[in-house]
C-alpha cells in the first residue's frame, strides 16, 4: 500500500518503517499515526515479516505529536476523539519483535511512541525529551506511566516537570535505550539486530516479547508463574526440539515456526 507519511520497506524478513514528513521534523500527526498503525498491522499479518524497525531521519525520530494540528482544539474534540487513545494502544497490541532506530529528537509524542517500541537503538545524536509542559499541557501517549516504569520516578519527573532534554549518553545509562552508537551506524546496528531476531523461532520471540511486557502489567508472582507457562509450552514446538538438537550437535538451528 502507498502511504503519505512514511515509508515501508520489507527486506530479508524486516519490515522497515520510516517516518517521513521532513518538514514538520516528522512530528505526529492524525494522517501519520493512521498510516503507522496500517502499516505495523500489514508487517503483523505478512508471514514474511519477522521483525520491525520504525525509524525517523537523521534530525529527528519524532519531535512530537504535531503541534499545529493540536494547537485550536478544544477539550471536547480531544475527549470525544479520544485523540491519539486508538493510535497508541494499536501499537502496543503489534506480536511481533518491533526496534525503534533513533536518531536525533525524540520528544513528546516521538518520545512515547519510541517507549512503545520494544527496545531503543540510539545513535550518539539522539535527544529525548517530555517538552509537553512548555506547551501548557502534560504527556498523552504514555510517558508519563513508560518513562517512569523505564528510568524512574526522580529523572520521570524532573524529565516532565523542567521538559529538558536527555542526551543518548544519559539515556543509555538510566535503561531507556539499550544500545548507543555513532550515528552512520545507527541502520546497520538497528538492521543486524533485527536480522538476529528473524533468524528465532517466531514462537519463542512472540512468548519472549509477551512475558517481559507482563512484567509491566502484573504482580511478581503471576509474572513469573506466566514466564513459567509459556516456557514449559514452548516444549510442545517442534521449534524447540530443533533447537536443543542443533545445540547438541553443533550446528546453526533451522527454526520453522512449528
Ligand atoms: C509541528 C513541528 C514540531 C511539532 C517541529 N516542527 N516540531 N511542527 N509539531 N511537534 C516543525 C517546525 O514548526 C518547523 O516548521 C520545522 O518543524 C523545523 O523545526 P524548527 O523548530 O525550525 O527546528 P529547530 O530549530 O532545529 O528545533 C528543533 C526542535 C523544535 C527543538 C525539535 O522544533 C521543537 O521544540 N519542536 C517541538 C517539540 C515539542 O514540544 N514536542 C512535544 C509536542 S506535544 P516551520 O514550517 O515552522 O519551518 C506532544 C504531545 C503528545 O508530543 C501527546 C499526544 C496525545
Amino acid at each position: 500500500m502507498a502511504f503519505e507519511t512514511i515509508i515501508v520497506e520489507v527486506e530479508d524478513h524486516v519490515a522497515l518503517i520510516k517516518l517521513n514528513r521532513p518538514d514538520a521534523l516528522n512530528a505526529l500527526n492524525s494522517e501519520l499515526l493512521k498510516e503507522l498503525g496500517q502499516a505495523l498491522s500489514e508487517a503483523d499479518q505478512n508471514d514474511k515479516v519477522r521483525c520491525i524497525v520504525i525509524t525517523g531521519s537523521e534530525k529527528a525520530f519524532a519531535a512530537g505529536a504535531d503541534i499545529k494540528e493540536m494547537s485550536e482544539k478544544t477539550f471536547v474534540e480531544m475527549f470525544l476523539s479520544d485523540f491519539f487513545g486508538d493510535h497508541g494502544d494499536a501499537i502496543t497490541k503489534i506480536r511481533k519483535p518491533i526496534i525503534a532506530a533513533v536518531s536525533g529528537y525524540a520528544l513528546g509524542g516521538g518520545c512515547e511512541l519510541a517507549m512503545m517500541c520494544d527496545f531503543i537503538i540510539a545513535s550518539d545524536t539522539a535527544k529525548f525529551g517530555q517538552p509537553e509542559i512548555n506547551l501548557g499541557v502534560i504527556a498523552g501517549l504514555g510517558g508519563t506511566q513508560r518513562l517512569t516504569r523505564y528510568v524512574g520516578k526522580s529523572k520521570s519527573m524532573d524529565m516532565h516537570l523542567t521538559g529538558r532534554f536527555m542526551d543518548a549518553d544519559e539515556a543509555e545509562r538510566s535503561g531507556l535505550v539499550s544500545r548507543v552508537v555513532p550515528g552512520k551506524k545507527l541502520m546497520d546496528e538497528a538492521m543486524g539486530a533485527a536480522q538476529k531476531i528473524a533468524e528465532k523461532s517466531m514462537l519463542s520471540a512472540i512468548a519472549a516479547k509477551e512475558a517481559v511486557n507482563r512484567a509491566y502489567e502484573t504482580t511478581l508472582t503471576e509474572g513469573l508463574l506466566y514466564e513459567r507457562r509459556l516456557f514449559h509450552s514452548l516444549f510442545a514446538t517442534e521449534d524447540q526440539k530443533e533447537g536443543m538438537a542443533a545445540f547438541a550437535e553443533k550446528r546453526q538451528a533451522q527454526f520453522r515456526d512449528k
